[in-house]
Order: structure tokens, then sequence, then C-alpha cells
């Protein structure tokens, strides 16, 4: 198959032409043009070779051949809706119930992560006869009316935008820079607190609680790692008003966090949503997702009276391409990759920390790992400049990194599952260099020793986590100011 048909800049020309300003391209002064892609690698129209750190669509490898030949013997036999009986959707639908505890056992296929969190809102909404819905700070959960409502990440971004009446925006549980961190006492309960506030001001205010959103670890948020405990708790708030928990792993799902299949897993056993939504990773590429939830949620919306209908929702198609998926997982054991992966590359980053005083926390679980750069490791103060730079950087080195957060200044690390200690040797390589260069540059020196506000010294480093040890940085007295970043700093959304 050819792979070029235009030279790259009448791509260019074209895409300026005919393609929706809005929609942006990375590394807009000097785009890259992808024309194949294996593994964990893609190839520009030179083939040069890019290391992708960051695509957690392509979660088995781009273009696995186990799951191209699964979708391609399927349409050569049969595509169709759900309204005619296939054993694919069924078969699926066991498969995925299988992951999930046994109380989420019934499944709505849509075809984006934003459809299957807007169906999600549907089905709190027809459960509860309420209307409100708790969301997080930072969060994005889709680009559809009703979810740029709930998405901070996206309506901040508006210099006049109204927040809806009936969303209320809960603090987000970031043990690093948030309003409790790893100084507090007890940050779960803090954070779930804050929920709790939020329902008692809706319940004054005469409004009910249809669903509080979350994803299981903040992503566009800046990488976060909720506290193990804050979900229950938070749950034990919103079933008391009524309401239902949806955890959004649309980012983080589907074995990437190592330990555990679903991270909302990470929070304990005794921790279960009343529905999950799921996206990019579960058809490695092709359009597809899903919504699990509860037999009575499920029961409650058929109730309605209305048919749920979805053209492509659950065809043969993307069900068997969603099979082959699982197969490659278990096959690979790349939920096994992710853990001893991301634990390697997360102990080199933090070894990075212990090197560049750029380099404020390292956290993360399996394949999902952010580093946060700060310029004053007391004040936090973001270097949304030099993640900036980093990033440029290393695409001249031809590695794929992107930086996210509220002030773009958290390096996230997303990859294919199939990511290798090789690459991640060379990733780090490449970033201590370039952080040796800005701080050179800047005259920045590693503190001898690190103080608190308060004046004490302190450093918390967390006992062997999930298969990696986790340093969280420094405790430091609360600075409540949710500055975000400047205009100027806006980059390229998920
Ligand atoms: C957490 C989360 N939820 C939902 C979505 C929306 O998914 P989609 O872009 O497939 O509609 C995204 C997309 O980035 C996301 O990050």
């Amino acid at each position: 198959m050819t792979a070029e048909i235009f030279p790259k800049e009448k791509t260019i020309d074209l895409r300026k032409k005919h393609i929706g300003p809005s929609c942006k391209v990375f590394f807009s002064h000097d785009p890259i043009k992808i024309v194949r892609a294996k593994g964990q690698y893609m190839y520009d129209e030179n083939g040069v070779r890019y290391l992708d750190c960051i695509n957690n669509v392509a979660h088995v490898g781009h273009s696995h051949p186990m799951v191209v030949k699964a979708g391609a013997e399927q349409m050569e036999l049969l595509n169709t809706n759900s309204r005619f009986l296939h054993d694919n959707l069924v078969q699926y639908a066991q498969r995925l119930q299988a992951t999930l505890p046994e109380k989420l056992s019934v499944c709505y296929f849509v075809n984006s992560g934003s459809e299957a969190n807007d169906l999600a809102l549907r089905l709190a909404w027809e459960y509860t006869g309420h209307k409100d819905v708790i969301t997080l700070d930072n969060a994005y959960h889709g680009h559809v009316s009703s979810l740029i409502n709930i998405s901070p990440y996206k309506f901040h971004q508006l210099a006049n935008a109204e927040q809806s009446k009936s969303v209320h925006v809960a603090l987000s549980p970031d043990l690093y820079r948030g309003n409790y961190r790893q100084d507090h006492p007890d940050p779960a309960t803090a954070y779930a607190d804050d929920v709790n506030n939020l329902i008692q001001k809706a319940h004054e205010k005469g409004h009910k609680v249809a669903a509080f959103i979350a994803e299981s670890l903040q992503s566009c948020g800046g990488q976060v790692i909720p506290p193990a405990g804050y979900f229950q708790k938070v749950a034990q708030h919103v079933h008391r008003a009524g309401g239902l928990f949806i955890a959004d792993e649309v980012q983080v799902g589907f074995g990437r966090v190592g330990t555990h299949f679903w991270a909302f897993q990470l929070q304990g056993e005794d921790f279960v949503p009343d529905i999950v939504t799921m996206g990019k990773p579960i058809g490695n590429g092709h359009p597809m997702s899903c919504v699990v939830t509860t037999r009575e949620v499920a029961e409650a919306f058929k109730n309605s009276g209305m048919e749920y209908f979805n053209t492509f929702g659950g065809n043969p198609v993307s069900c068997a391409i969603g099979l082959a998926v699982l197969d490659v997982i278990e096959k690979e054991d790349l939920q096994g990759n992710a853990l001893r992966v991301g634990g390697y590359l997360t102990r080199l980053l933090e070894q990075q920390k212990e090197k560049h005083p750029l380099v404020g926390d390292i956290r993360g679980r399996g394949l999902f790992v952010g580093a946060e750069l700060v310029r004053d490791r007391v004040k936090l103060t973001p270097a949304t400049a030099e993640a900036q730079d980093i990033i440029y950087k290393l695409k001249e080195q031809h590695i794929l990194l992107s930086a996210d957060g509220p002030h773009r200044n958290v390096l996230k690390f997303k990859p294919p599952m199939c990511f290798s200690e090789e690459d991640a040797d060379m990733v780090v390589e490449k970033i201590d260099q370039i952080l040796t260069d800005i701080e050179k540059a800047l005259g920045l020196q590693m503190p001898s020793t690190v103080h608190t506000k308060n004046g004490s010294r302190k450093r918390n480093v967390q006992p062997e986590e999930n298969g990696c040890h986790h340093s969280n940085g420094i405790g430091h007295s609360c600075d409540t100011s949710q500055q975000h970043a400047s205009q100027q700093n806006k980059r390229l959304r998920p």
C-alpha cells in the first residue's frame, strides 16, 4: 500500500484548507507526518523512526498483526449492527465482564470515550432521577457538549465560560500540588470531605446529585494518583446522596497500571464503581468503546421506555477486534510488562530526581508515569517552558513525549504496552542530557537540603508499592491558589 500520497508541504496546505482550524497538530511549527507504525515505533515519510512514549490507544502495539487480522477477517465475512444476533457481541461482553467485579455485568457498546461518558451520564440521570454531577478539577471526560460541561480542563480555557449550575468541581486529589499533600495525616478523607461539602451545598440549593465522575487516575489533570481509600469514601458520600460513582477508565484501563487490569482496582477490592467507561486502548486504534454497569442501573434505563440504539456500537468487526486485543494482552503478558517496565522507568526517573533540581515529583503506576517539573521545589513553581523545551528537544531526537496537567509541566508517559527497558533507558538518557543543558543555562543547582515552608527538612519515600519505589517528593504547606496555565502555554489537548 502507498504510504504517502502527497509531498509533506502539500499535505500541510490541504490540511489548512480543508480541516477545521481547531484540530491541532503536534509540533505545529514542524509537524510530523507518520506513514506507518509497528509496536512502539512510528515512521515518518522518510523512514525516520520515532519512539512513541504517549500513545495509549495503540495499547498492544501499533498495527498489531493479530488485531489487524481479526478485523480484516470479520470484515470480509460480515459487518452489521447489534439488532441481529451475533456471537462476537455476547462473547466479547462475557470476556470483558470476566475482567471486572461481578456486579458490573451489563455492557453498552459505543464508539468513543466521549460517547461512553455521555451514555454513563444518561444512565445516572435516569437511575437516580437527579441532575447534578460532581467532577474533579482539571478533569477531561470528552468533547461532546454534556462532557465539556463537566471537563474543567476544557471549560477553564474559555475566558468567559459560565459553569453549569448543575456541575460541581471537587478538588483534584493531588498529593504533590493539591490542597492536601503527602504530609497531611489523612488526605483520602480530606479530599472526600470536599466532595461531601459540595453535595451538602447542592442540597442547600435544592439540587440533587446524580453522579460523581472521575478518572481512576487523572491523566490530562497531570498524572494524579489519588490516595488509596479516597474512592471508597467518596462513594459512601455519593451513595448516601442517592448518586452513582462513574469511573472513567478511558485512558488508564486494560492492564496499564500493571498490578491490576482496571485502575480503579488500585483503591482496593472493597471499591466497585457503579459505572465504568472504557475507550482508547479497547480497540487498539479501531474506534470503539464501552460502558459497563450493574443490572439495576441497566433496568432503570430500560424502564424509561426509550430504546437505546447505536448504529456502529457492538458491531461484529469491533467485537472481533476487542476480543483480539484481550487475547494479545494475555498472550504477550502485557500487563506484566507494564508492571516490570513501568517500575523500571519509574526507578530511572527517580534517579533523575536525585540529580536534577527541575524534577519535583515522579509518580505513576505501571506504564502510566508522570514527572512533574518545577523551578522551585518548595514553592512548586511550575517549570512549564522547560517541560515544553524537553518535549521539543526529544522530538528532534525522534522521541514522542507530551507535557500535561493544569500547568503543562508534567511529562507524561503512557506508551504502548510493549514498551521495553531499552526504550526506557533511551528516553531517560536523553531527558537527563536535556535537563543538564537547561539547568546549566539557568544556573540551577541541586539544593543540598530541601526545606519545607515551616523550616523542617522532609522527604517522603514510600515503601515498595506496585513493583516500584515511589518517592512522592517533599511535604509542603498548603498553597490553595490553583493558577491555570497561561493562554500561551496551552498545548494540544488529548
Ligand atoms: C479520560 C478521558 N475520557 C474520555 C475521553 C474522550 O474520549 P474520545 O476522544 O475517544 O471521545 C478522553 C479523551 O482524551 C479522556 O482522556
